[in-house]
């Protein structure tokens, strides 16, 4: 854990220059606009440790697989998100001597990102080798309001010496992904070109053919006045540049405007990609950097009054949740279904920028809430425009009839994740995109989804299920052999509870959607039917009998349902007795040692517990809570956030609290030793639902909005906004109750604890 950056409830600053923490800044202090995005990598160069990464949403490689042993079934392919052309970088070179943090001495150095505004700053003070000293002043935005564009302004200031200067802003496109197989370069030139103040790099990927154009235009603004560039323009393979010789003065200023605007082939045609990006350029820098900035504030000012949750009385938790929205709202808009929220987002190369069953049992409800439904809608018709390949991925197993086997991982619906472990057996990932189904449909009561796209996939996923059990004769039970539970410190278990309680759990809610489709579109079921060759009867007795006859690991004696079969014959010890130095045991321990441990990556039973909450008595949820938290070490970014709910749902508040903030500030302080290799993105959306779901106890059961709020006493008030059904309310906690106001929409009949309240005007009610 590091604590080494400065509490504020609207900035994340970092005072002083540590060169040892640089990689964990560059991807705490990332930017992004749903289109593209970055980590805070310096403008100019850098030659310490520094991991370059500049990221468009949906250009990837598929990277040829690459294991040790080939196993049949595995993907061809992994796919990565690609480190795309760099479009920030400013070299800066005085009088031949060039301007590098690592080989400067750096004083009054701050970095903050400004998340009220989405503005990345960065000052400091350099003395270069030879003595001359200049100060830095960088800026710059990747714009929400136009996300086709982003700026930097780049200061410079001479504070003794006066010597001629080069400034050369410019586009490489030349760039690698650390992580590759082959170590190969994604990248080919298409075309280049420069002229004394512009310049225009199109590249495009291999085997994707993917064409991204990335423009820029500059200006240098000297005493107050833009000056006369006339740059000298260079161009060579996926590389423009505009160097511009002039000089600078003791005491002087000078500022150097970076207008971008990145295209690509994913928007427009490419015969149009070059005009589109100089059209772009052209307006950007027509409008000027402080009109654009003044646009995008207002952008960020907009999102921040549907999604912020304020906490009074705890700068960190406050700054911790901020923080977490703020990386949200940067990474996914839900303006293109065809994009979805990758585990790291634009902050780093780690898990490919891929889609992860993280979206539909984290994200799915944090959307829900605080954007309007169609965003969420579009996440479950991105699944639904894969099933076809969910199919063919199924049938590449020797799964048949239609049965559907989502990816693990995936850009495209193809599975892309090669670890025969989580690939092949970690395959509840099928059971949450169902339930993110179900989960959507409580929450909107859109259930027309189920006619139009949710029945066809809820029966592929059922026929996978149906498929995939086997029957034993000992057990005279229905089980499931040869899986990789949520905690994936566990793999080839038989039986995992989690995976044998969600399977059933589709089963019937497949058979729930072809009753209402049934009933509400008898000749759309018909058509559907037809088409899939689905022979109701036949199949549905099959399903009932699994249902029916389904195994569920338990004991008796500790009345606790058993993560798999013959947990309890492992050595158990208590994450608490485990010494510091053998913490994260992912890096400390050899993996047979993790695997024959009893020590839990991340919530197994307990992520059935939350799911499926209103199957289980409040008894049972604390038993197993009890007993399975006390082994959990966390190590996966998605486990606090299930911890701090069920902590707060079962009265536990200290537990809820420790859980929140470590969901909260899991990146901000390092908890896991790996905030370098990016941000912890879609558990981010976990941190929104501890607060919401967590302490205000926010539920939708028998269709009615309901809250169990709790004030952690750390706190003094906090507050939060959702949508819910067309309405907008706000919901503020405090010690003299709980306020809830309807700021859009019609009446509304809620519960807060045991008593209904019916919201009918827009006045706050104290409950
Ligand atoms: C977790 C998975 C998760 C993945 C991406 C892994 O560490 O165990 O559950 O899907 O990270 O976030």
């Amino acid at each position: 854990m590091k604590d080494y950056l400065k509490k504020d409830e609207w900035k994340i600053i970092e005072e002083g220059f540590n060169p040892n923490y640089n990689r964990i800044s560059e991807s705490i202090f990332s930017l992004g606009n749903g289109r593209f995005g970055q980590r805070a990598n310096f403008e100019e160069t850098y030659s310490g440790d520094t991991l370059q990464g500049h990221y468009l949403a949906g250009i990837y490689y598929p990277d040829k697989t690459r294991v040790g042993w080939w196993k049949n079934g595995y993907p061809e392919y992994f796919a990565k998100v690609l480190n795309a052309p760099n479009w920030t970088g400013i070299k800066i070179d005085i009088d031949g001597e060039e301007l590098d943090l690592a080989n400067c001495e750096v004083n009054d150095f701050v970095r903050i990102l400004d998340m009220k505004n989405g503005v990345l700053e960065r000052t400091c003070t350099a003395k270069m080798k030879s003595g001359r000293i200049v100060k830095i002043h960088a800026k710059r935005f990747c714009s929400i309001a136009n996300d086709n564009i982003a700026c930097i302004r780049y200061a410079i200031k001479a504070v003794n010496f006066s010597d001629p200067i080069q400034l050369t802003p410019f586009l490489d496109g030349d760039v690698i992904n650390e992580d590759t197989n082959y170590d190969e370069k994604f990248w080919e030139p298409i075309h280049e070109e420069a002229t004394e103040n512009e310049a225009y790099l199109i590249t495009e990927t291999k085997k994707t053919e993917f064409q991204v154009c990335t423009g820029m235009r500059v200006q240098v603004v000297k005493n107050g006045d833009i000056i006369d560039i006339d740059g000298k323009s260079f161009t060579k393979d996926k590389y423009a540049e505009v160097a511009i010789n002039t000089s600078i003065k003791d005491e002087e200023e000078m500022v150097i405007y970076k207008y971008v605007s990145n295209i690509t082939s994913e928007n427009h045609p490419k015969s149009n990609l070059l005009t589109v990006c100089k059209n772009e350029v052209e307006k950007a820098t027509t409008t000027g950097f402080e009109q654009l900035l003044t646009d995008h504030q207002n952008a960020w000012a907009k999102k921040w009054e549907e999604s912020d949750i304020i906490i009074k009385g705890d700068v960190a938790a406050q700054q911790g949740i901020r923080f977490n929205i703020f990386q949200l709202n940067q990474t996914y808009t839900g303006e293109d279904e065809r994009l979805n929220i990758g585990p790291k987002g634009f902050t780093g190369e780690k898990y490919g920028g891929s889609t992860y069953w993280d979206t539909e049992a984290y994200c799915i409800p944090f959307y829900l809430s605080t954007a309007d439904q169609r965003v969420a809608r579009n996440l479950l018709v991105y699944r639904f425009k894969h099933l076809q390949k969910a199919i063919e991925n199924a049938t590449k197993l020797g799964f048949k009839n239609g049965a559907a086997l989502y990816p693990m991982v995936t850009m495209n619906g193809e599975e892309c994740h090669n670890e025969w472990e989580i690939t092949f057996e970690e395959i509840h990932r099928n059971g949450a995109i169902a339930y993110a189904i179900f989960d959507y449909i409580r929450y909107t009561n859109d259930e027309a989804y189920l006619t139009e796209y949710g029945m066809e996939l809820l029966v592929g996923i059922a026929r996978f299920w149906a498929q995939r059990v086997h029957f034993s004769k000992p057990k005279n039970k229905y089980v499931i052999h040869g899986v990789t539970g949520p905690n994936e410190y566990e793999n080839n278990v038989n039986n995992n509870w989690y995976t044998n309680f969600i399977a059933v759990w589709c089963l019937k809610y497949a058979m729930y959607a072809i009753d209402y489709v049934k009933s509400q579109n008898a000749t759309q079921f018909q058509s559907i039917a037809d088409r899939i060759k689905f022979y109701e009867v036949t199949e549905t007795n099959q399903w009932k009998d699994i249902v029916d006859k389904m195994y569920f690991p338990v004991d008796q004696e500790l009345q606790i349902f058993l993560q798999q079969e013959n947990f309890l014959d492992k050595e158990i010890i208590p994450v608490k007795d485990l010494p510091a130095e053998d913490r994260p045991i992912h890096q400390k321990w050899s993996w047979d040692r993790i695997l024959r441990s009893c020590y839990i990556k991340q919530a197994d039973v307990l992520q059935g517990l939350y799911f499926f909450e209103d199957a289980f008595d409040i008894d049972t949820i604390k038993r197993n809570f009890r007993f399975y938290e006390p082994l959990t070490v966390h190590e996966s970014s998605l486990s606090p956030c299930v911890h701090a709910i069920l902590a707060a749902k079962i009265g536990d508040y200290e537990k809820a609290y420790e859980m929140y903030l470590r969901t909260a500030r899991l990146d901000l302080d390092d908890y896991n030793n790996d905030t370098e290799d990016g941000c912890h993105i879609t558990s981010m959306a976990g941190t929104w639902m501890a607060v919401v779901k967590g302490f205000g106890g926010m539920r939708v059961a028998d269709d009615q909005l309901s809250f169990t709020p709790h004030l952690p006493s750390q706190w003094k008030g906090y507050s939060f906004k959702i949508r819910f059904r067309n309405r907008l309310l706000k919901i503020s906690i405090d010690t003299s109750g709980t306020h809830i106001q309807k700021l859009e929409g019609v009446d509304l009949k809620i519960k807060v604890n045991t008593k209904e309240v019916q919201l009918v005007g827009e006045d706050p009610i104290l409950c």
